[in-house]
């Protein structure tokens, strides 16, 4: 393999020293740029593009080609896990991820298997494979997979971003059922992080985008557990490198040291948090990802490059951060407003790393 000639994003998820502030964008390759709008339209659909290597490779490195990022990141989905488990992913235009299945009866679930990573998610080694190959070196390149409680809320809801009503009904009444399905896609979370850490990976991130939405009992016992179990059965280097990983939970900014003790390298952080406080919290246990709000992305150049003065400024001096958004970048964002605010990060931030 290549050699890596931008190591910074690794180095700052190690809280190495640094001499800028590294910074990638979640949903970097989206429907915001006109080149992944022509990708999609010429693969057919959004699961076309990630079943196809070619097309996988081709959109990931698009915003590479455009800003001067310091990361790529896997062009893929968190729901390649309940698809390839037979829940039959569909995407409806304008209503985003469906099931048509969905795990609720007490004989579906008790037959829940781990799937066969090397056949069934073979699709997203090989995408991992030839992304490096393209890459050559270039910049590191982030693997990822949901949280088994995230995967969980559309395995058994059937949809995103609902009340949760049903699946913590299961939690309530049945714990045993939810628990059986959240340690089996835990034993899936982690063959398939180490499948793409042997296929290339060089960091994973787990997405834990609705463990906020549980209380903080129930986030401990339904989502923190298994995401701990996770990172400890990771592959830590590879390559001759430490492989570091990031537990990303939206909207879990109230539960921070107890993320810290995951044994994960970094945490991700949405926008509810100011990044100083955080950094006080968590002490010297892990870096920081995050944490602009993507809706300043919808304002202008001024007011982007104002924002991230401001975030940089709460982190402070010191190696340890990653620059990104809180959550994945809108489909109205303008391009130039995403270029605008990975060049300031890059030039406002050197006098933090001294
Ligand atoms: O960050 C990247 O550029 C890598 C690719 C990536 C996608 N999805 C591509 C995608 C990643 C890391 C994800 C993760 C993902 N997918 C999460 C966790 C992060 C988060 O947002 O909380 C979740 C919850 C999903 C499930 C999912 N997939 C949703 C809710 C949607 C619809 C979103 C929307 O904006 O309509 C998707 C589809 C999806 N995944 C798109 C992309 C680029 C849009 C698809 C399209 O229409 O082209």
């Amino acid at each position: 393999m290549t050699s890596l000639k931008n190591d910074i994003f690794l180095r700052a998820l190690q809280r190495q020293r640094t001499p800028y502030t590294p910074v990638w964008m979640m949903r970097q390759a989206g429907r915001y740029l006109p080149e992944y709008r022509e990708s999609r339209k010429n693969a057919g659909s959004f699961m076309s593009l990630c079943q196809s290597p070619d097309f996988a490779t081709e959109v990931t490195l698009q915003p590479l080609d455009r800003y001067p990022l310091d990361a790529a990141i896997l062009f893929s989905d968190i729901l390649t896990i309940p698809d390839a488990m037979g829940l039959g992913l569909y995407f409806e235009e304008g209503e985003g991820p469906k099931f048509e299945r969905t795990l609720r009866e007490e004989s579906d679930i008790l037959k829940l298997a781990v799937p066969d990573i090397g056949t069934d998610l073979k699709y997203v080694t090989d995408a991992v494979s030839q992304i490096r190959r393209a890459l050559d070196g270039r910049v590191p390149l982030i693997g990822f997979s949901g949280s088994p409680w995230t995967l969980a809320t559309y395995m058994v809801e059937g949809r995103g971003g609902t009340d949760f009503l049903t699946i913590k009904q299961m939690a309530y009444a049945r714990p045993d059922l939810l628990h059986h399905i959240l340690d089996i896609t835990a034993q899936t979370v982690t063959a398939y992080l180490n499948a793409q850490i042997a296929a290339g990976a060089q960091a994973v991130m787990i997405f834990d985008s609705w463990g906020g939405a549980l209380s903080h009992h129930a986030y401990q016992e339904f989502s923190l557990q298994y995401m701990k179990k996770i990172v400890s059965g990771l592959t830590k280097e590879n390559e001759d490198r430490p492989v570091p990983s990031i537990v990303f939970t939206k909207g879990g900014g109230l539960w921070l040291e107890a993320q810290a003790d995951t044994g994960a390298n970094a945490l991700g952080l949405d926008w509810t948090v100011s990044l100083g406080e955080a950094r006080k919290r968590v002490g010297s246990k892990v870096a920081l990802q995050g944490n602009m709000d993507p809706a300043i992305l919808l304002s202008t150049p001024e007011a982007v490059e104002k924002e991230v003065a401001r975030i940089l400024a709460d982190y402070g001096i010191g190696s340890g951060h990653v620059f990104n958004l809180g959550h994945g970048i809108t489909q109205f964002t303008p391009p130039e407003n995403a270029e605008a605010m990975i060049k300031a990060v890059h030039a406002i931030s050197s006098k933090y790393h001294l």
